[in-house]
């Protein structure tokens, strides 16, 4: 069977974009930049990027069109036992981050709705928490499925699907050709819209004034850190299984540095649009912003529909910007399904249609958890276990596996002879030593901070059976799949880098 490809790298960059993009940039981002200093935030962030997240999206995008295959047939080529971790990234993405993430498109989706009339009238709060999620106290109390959500997220799948279902070239970049640039001109829209309106100057200044003595503070650039893993989707095996369906001739540098500066610019300037109307709920209420400030969650389904009912217009603004959440997580959400049918149809041969149509059955019933009166609690509590292990154990690994042991020169000679812009030894020590003792540090300090006290306040019980069990079970999944048997010649296949020699 011949490997799909993207029509043109166009279509691939805004795939790559569209995954970076997602319910992270619009709502963590700006939140961690006001917390953290500010425009001072910028110095760590941005170094960051240029350090560790562009390296390692070089890497990724290396891996997977040098080696010709999503992660657990790239990691495979690499070194044969090492497949179960190529495995385990696309499985608990797929069976984990994905299967909550689409839960809150979902919620998006009602509150798109819901913004028509402003329908969380004068308390968002209690709302949200008591009428909309009807949220129990623990995770054991799952109580009953809120109908509203579950049925948004049969949609959410539905569009999942459609958009899997038709491949790589007719679904994925076809959609992600439509949703960028309409994200784009939407989100443009948000922010000039909001920066006109009364106060949001304050809410600009509380979001851009640089205070530098935050910098001192290690945490800051341990979380600009994560947060850079996290928004370029790196650790997921995806950005591997999009650069697999590149043609030989592409400028894989140039494009991992394009794909990181849409996705931060896009979080830089969304940012304006969540801070002008903190500002404009600040000054309409008359208390100062960090009474109105709160993060993800928080922000979209609390904060931001109290300053909705406060504003003219505020319905259709409301709309645009529950929209643009939408497509921003569909965008991630097909990237995470894509990751992991690839992976099956590499190894087992397996046609495309019933596949991916078995993984949305597969991935709905799976969430339906999240939709559940407890479904916030589970979802924080994977969450957590997910993006500050799974992610960090898997970045870690890769650096490892690529850099030690494997010859990292064959992939830096790829990426030179079909790049613009040539990785040099800089690129080399990054990805060798640095990347993965930032990486390092990141785990060791969310280990030390597990340890001392149960994360979230929840019980040890529930974090042991929900969290670290769901760590495990992946983990199990991912050997069960390395230990099958391969149904395909892939493996025998060599990288694009033997024509270097
Ligand atoms: N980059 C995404 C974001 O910032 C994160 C993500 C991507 C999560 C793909 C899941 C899947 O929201």
């Amino acid at each position: 069977m011949k490997r799909e490809q993207w029509k043109s790298e166009l279509g691939f960059l805004m795939a790559a974009v569209g995954s970076a993009i997602g319910l992270g940039n619009i709502w963590r981002f700006s939140y961690m930049a006001y917390s953290y200093g500010g425009g001072a935030f910028l110095i760590p962030y941005l170094t960051a990027l240029l350090t560790a997240g562009i390296p390692l999206l070089i890497l990724e995008f290396a891996i997977g069109h040098e080696r010709i295959g999503s992660a657990p047939l790239a990691y495979a080529k690499i070194k044969k036992n090492w497949e179960w971790l190529g495995w385990w990234a696309v499985t608990f993405v797929m069976f984990g981050i994905v299967l909550y993430y689409v839960v809150i498109i979902a919620w998006c989706l009602n509150y798109l709705l819901l913004s028509f009339n402003l329908g969380w009238g004068n308390d968002p709060n209690n709302f949200f928490f008591k009428k909309f999620l009807l949220l129990s106290s623990t995770p054991s109390q799952i109580g009953e499925i809120r109908t509203p959500i579950f049925f948004s997220l049969i949609l959410i799948w539905v569009i999942n699907w459609t958009i899997v279902y038709r491949g790589v070239r007719k679904g994925i970049e076809l959609a992600n050709k439509i949703f960028m640039p309409m994200l784009f001109v939407l989100t443009a829209i948000l922010v000039f819209w909001s920066v006109n309106l009364d106060g949001a100057s304050i809410g600009i200044k509380a979001y851009l004034t640089p205070d530098f003595s935050k910098l001192s503070n290690p945490k800051v650039w341990i979380d600009a850190y994560s947060q850079i893993f996290f928004t370029l989707s790196l650790g997921f095996g995806i950005m591997i299984a999009y650069a697999s369906y590149l043609p030989e001739r592409s400028d894989i540098s140039k494009n991992a540095i394009l794909t990181a500066f849409i996705n931060s610019g896009y979080s830089l300037f969304a940012g304006f649009a969540v801070f002008s109307v903190l500002g404009f709920m600040a000054q309409a209420q008359s208390k100062p912003i960090s009474e109105v400030v709160s993060q993800s969650i928080g922000l979209a389904f609390v904060a931001y529909p109290k300053a909705l009912s406060l504003m003219p217009g505020g319905n259709l603004f409301g709309a645009i910007f529950f929209f643009c959440l939408v497509v921003a997580g569909i965008s991630s959400s097909v990237s995470i399904i894509e990751a992991f049918t690839s992976a099956m149809v590499d190894k087992f041969a397996l046609k495309r249609k019933p596949l991916v149509t078995t993984i949305i059955i597969l991935g709905f019933l799976g969430s339906i958890i999240f939709t559940t009166q407890a479904g916030l609690l589970w979802l924080d509590i994977v969450d957590h276990f997910l993006t500050n292990y799974g992610l960090v154990v898997v970045g870690i690994a890769e650096c490892i596996l690529a850099g030690w042991l494997f010859n990292i020169f064959i992939l830096q000679r790829h990426i030179n002879r079909v790049s613009s812009l040539k990785m040099g030894r800089l690129w080399v020590v990054l990805i060798k030593y640095f990347v993965p003792l930032m990486l390092l540090i990141m785990l060791t300090g969310a280990l030390k901070a597990e340890f001392s006290k149960p994360y979230g306040g929840y019980s040890w019980a529930a974090i042991s059976l929900i969290g670290i069990n769901w760590i495990i079970l992946t983990v199990l999944v991912a050997v069960v799949f390395a230990l099958r048997p391969w149904r395909t010649e892939n493996l025998k296949k060599g990288g694009r880098g033997h024509k270097d020699k």
